[in-house]
């Protein structure tokens, strides 16, 4: 009997420990706390304090997603432990991001969502296909207050969901890693601050399939001679749009920008939500870094921009300001931006888009700034940057006004008329975001320029990129070298466009993916740095000692947009 008992104590044991044993998933190497990455604070987007990531979204939906940092790669099973505590009830989640649009833009992602929300565990999962989750589930749960530990497991094709080490519910694995790795991020709904104390990368017992990739940057070989140098021979400037968390996450960026170019503009830095996000509140760390980063490489610097009715703080889009507030709130921004910059930034787009599209008839767009100051609300914001800075050149800037046509003409007329009442303003802006099917006839561009030349106005191409189908064959990139060749010798043709500017410079890190959902490869350097055919074009035009015409070009291609 003594014997019996005996065994039956050590089947128990030995039962115990081979049940448990298949719940024991462990932190593999390397994947022990990724919180302590350097490439969280790098972004500049969230707090990290002991390394605790604090993330605010403040007045917006904030998805966050951390490119530069480390990715989780596996083949099959593995898991994702995030000790994470919220301010607020509503949504604070982790996310694992398994295809990325480009950036860390967060629309057009392959994206799984795990987090807090008004007292459950919710898990949505995002397909790049839409702003709306294709699989949303809320798990009730208890013990959600405080710091939780949320678990994700992956376990052959079902996703397991767990809290403080018990699980709570499954689902089919919908496809978070349709690549076999995923990057890291967050979102968080509006007055909420995620906190995530700790996030582990989890392996099975047993498992090898399961490893932490750093997020090192492409390698870049670079060519010669560099844009740069060519372009300081032909007395123009060419640049790109830059964000300041690439130039300080990623070296090679910094690298490729500084050797290549002699101008650059803030792609967002500038505008009126990264200045000025609060009535009393300036933040002009990113500006700073920016126009920081040209004075060391010796580059010129665009400033963009003053007022435009996008990009703006909610105490603006909001306000209920009298006619007087408005005109001392928008003095006092101008007056304060302008004037910290005072000789560092060359060229400033006062006035983004403030004409209608032709569809519209070319009138005045209606925006808080016309509302708020009345429609010479564009005299008055000149003048005031012009007292500013003096001798900065001030430019207004518009899209679809490049070549000839009801809005170029609208725009054509509003310079002319702010010339005419004496207005100091300098130049026009030639945005040029183009496709293959919806791009000015050169030679309107051309006819656009002269009669701004002759206006005694400069001209800058501002923001020029041809976006082309994201699965686009090799013949839609020669075409887009042809037109990114035209434009530039049409600007070369005139003694007063004076700058080429890209709207960024590589495919790795640009707008259009995210904006205009199924096009990819707007800019000159690839995902990876490598030039592209419209670089080359590029450099074929400044070493031309004249520029050429669109007769000197073979047939163009017949790609349809
Ligand atoms: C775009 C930026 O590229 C995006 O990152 C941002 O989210 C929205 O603005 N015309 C302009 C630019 O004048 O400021 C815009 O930039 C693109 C269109």
């Amino acid at each position: 009997m003594k014997l019996y008992i005996k065994h039956f104590v050590i089947l128990v044991i030995l039962c115990l420990t081979a049940c448990s044993a298949a719940d024991v998933w462990k932190p593999i190497a390397g994947g022990e706390n990724l919180t302590t990455d350097s490439s969280w604070a790098c972004t500049g987007w969230i707090d990290v304090a002991d390394s605790v990531l604090n993330i605010g979204a403040g007045d917006e939906f904030r998805a966050y997603l951390n490119t530069f940092g480390p990715r989780v790669q596996a083949a099959g099973d593995f898991g994702v432990a995030a000790t994470i505590s919220a301010d607020a009830a509503n949504l604070a989640a982790f996310s694992l991001v398994g295809k990325v649009g480009v950036g860390d833009w967060w629309n057009e992602v392959n994206k799984l969502d795990v987090g807090l929300e008004e007292g459950a565990v919710v898990v949505n999962f995002y397909d790049g296909k839409g702003f709306m989750p294709r699989v949303a589930q809320s798990f009730p749960a208890e013990g959600l207050t405080g710091q939780v530990q949320l678990e994700l497991r992956r376990l052959g094709k079902e996703l397991i969901v767990r809290v403080n080490g018990k699980e709570i519910g499954r689902l089919e694995d919908p496809g978070i890693m349709p690549d076999g790795w995923a990057y890291f991020g967050a979102s968080v709904r509006p007055h909420n601050t995620l906190h995530i104390h700790k996030l582990s990368v989890l392996a099975p017992p047993d498992s090898a399939g399961v490893a932490v990739l750093t997020g090192a940057d492409s390698a870049y070989t670079p060519t010669d001679p560099p844009l740069r140098d060519l372009a300081d021979a032909r007395g123009i400037y060419i640049g790109g749009a830059v964000e300041p968390h690439y130039l300080r996450c990623a070296p090679v960026y910094g690298e490729v920008l500084g050797r290549e170019f002699n101008i650059l503009v803030a792609e967002n830095a500038f505008k009126f939500w990264s200045l000025h996000p609060g009535a009393d509140r300036y933040t002009f760390g990113g500006a700073d870094a920016i126009v920081e980063f040209a004075e060391a490489h010796s580059m010129k610097v665009r400033g963009h921009t003053l007022l435009w009715h996008q990009s703006m703080p909610e105490w603006i889009e909001k306000a209920t300001f009298t006619p007087q507030q408005w005109e001392r709130v928008i003095h006092d921004h101008i007056a304060t931006v302008v004037a910290r910059y005072k000789g560092r930034v060359a060229y400033w787009d006062v006035i983004n888009e403030a004409i209608n599209d032709s569809a519209a008839g070319g009138t005045l767009r209606q925006t808080v700034w016309s509302d708020g100051l009345g429609p010479d609300f564009i005299d008055k914001a000149f003048i005031w940057a012009h007292e500013a800075d003096p001798d900065a050149l001030l430019f207004y800037n518009d899209y679809g006004a490049e070549g000839m046509g009801g809005k170029s003409d609208q725009v054509y007329t509003l310079v002319k008329g702010l010339l005419e009442r004496g207005v100091p303003i300098h130049g026009v802006g030639l945005q040029m975001h183009l496709s293959l099917g919806t791009a000015p006839k050169p030679e309107d561009v051309r006819r656009n320029i002269q009669r701004l030349a002759e206006l005694g106005l400069q001209v800058h191409i501002t923001e020029l990129d041809v976006r082309l189908p994201s699965n686009a064959s090799a013949d839609f990139f020669e075409a887009q070298a042809r037109m990114y060749r035209e434009y530039l010798d049409a600007c070369l043709a005139f003694e007063n466009c004076t700058a080429f500017v890209l709207w960024g410079f590589t495919d790795r890190y640009s707008w259009i993916p995210n904006f205009q959902p199924g096009f990819d490869h707007a800019l000159i350097f690839d995902k990876e740095y490598r030039p592209k055919p419209a670089y080359f074009a590029l450099r074929d035009a400044l070493n031309m000692p004249q520029s050429l015409g669109p007769e000197d070009f073979g047939a163009s291609c017949n790609c349809g947009n």
